[in-house]
């Protein structure tokens, strides 16, 4: 069987009282399917809340959205990995492109990062992705595999998740064809097996929602999504589960 993963990033939205409240409603809306997992990466502040609640069903998992690569130390504002481990993360993003383009995280900091993830138990979901003048220039596959490399350097038998979104497709409302998105997860996982990385899922994401999951999800390609605006509303997240290639 094939199994998906649907990944939420709630990004700077939904603190604890809402979480709670969110994730009443999802639950209500939501029973566990063998065939797919459901990932939440709340803001810091709400991890502990969503981490408590998804601990009672062995298909949800909560993340953080980032940590920093120091375990602990004179670092204010940063969260840890053992930080967040302990408010329930079990996985964390890394290089988001937001990380990477707003807050001008760099490629070296992202292979530290990854590297405090797996010291700390948190499964890494690697973000990569080109920007638009990337694209038009012809170096998605380049800029894609660069990220690969300063993230993961030599630690590729680590079990980590790949997130590939082009940055021109997040929070735009344009998304990528399935055949573009195909073509860069093939190339992802050439980069992997050629380095004979382990079993690693690849997921889209950049303007997925309930109308567009399914068709980009029917690309084999797709292990599964990675999920902003379209996560934000738990009804519309349930529903998006729910539909998405059945
Ligand atoms: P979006 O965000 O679904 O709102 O485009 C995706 C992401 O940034 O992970």
């Amino acid at each position: 069987m094939r199994a998906l993963l649907f990944a939420a990033n709630w990004k700077m939205h939904i603190g604890p009282q809402e979480a709670r409240t969110y994730l009443s409603t999802f639950l209500g809306q939501y029973s566990e399917r063998p065939d797919r997992q459901v990932w939440f990466f709340p803001p810091a502040v709400s991890l502990e809340a969503v981490a408590t609640i998804v601990a009672k069903r062995p298909d949800l998992l909560a993340g953080a959205q980032d940590i920093y690569w120091e375990p602990k130390g004179a670092y204010t504002g940063a969260i840890s990995g053992p930080l967040a481990a302990q408010a329930g993360a079990r996985a964390t993003l890394i290089g988001h492109s937001e990380r990477r383009h707003v807050f001008g995280e760099t490629y070296e900091q992202t292979g530290k990062k990854l590297a405090a993830a797996v010291r700390a138990g948190l499964h890494p979901v690697l973000c990569v992705g080109e920007t638009l003048a990337q694209r038009d220039a012809g170096e998605t596959l380049t800029v894609v595999t660069r990220q690969l490399e300063a993230a993961f350097g030599a630690r590729v038998e680590v079990q980590a998740t790949v997130a590939y979104e082009p940055v021109w497709a997040i929070g735009t409302g344009r998304n990528a064809t399935p055949q573009d998105a195909a073509l860069v997860h093939q190339a992802i996982r050439g980069w992997l097996n050629d380095r004979q990385a382990v079993e690693t899922r690849i997921l889209y994401g950049g303007s997925v929602n309930v109308k567009n999951a399914s068709q980009l999800l029917a690309e084999r390609e797709l292990d599964g999504v990675l999920v902003g605006g379209a996560s934000l509303d738990p009804k519309i997240w349930a529903e998006l589960v729910r539909t998405a290639a059945t």
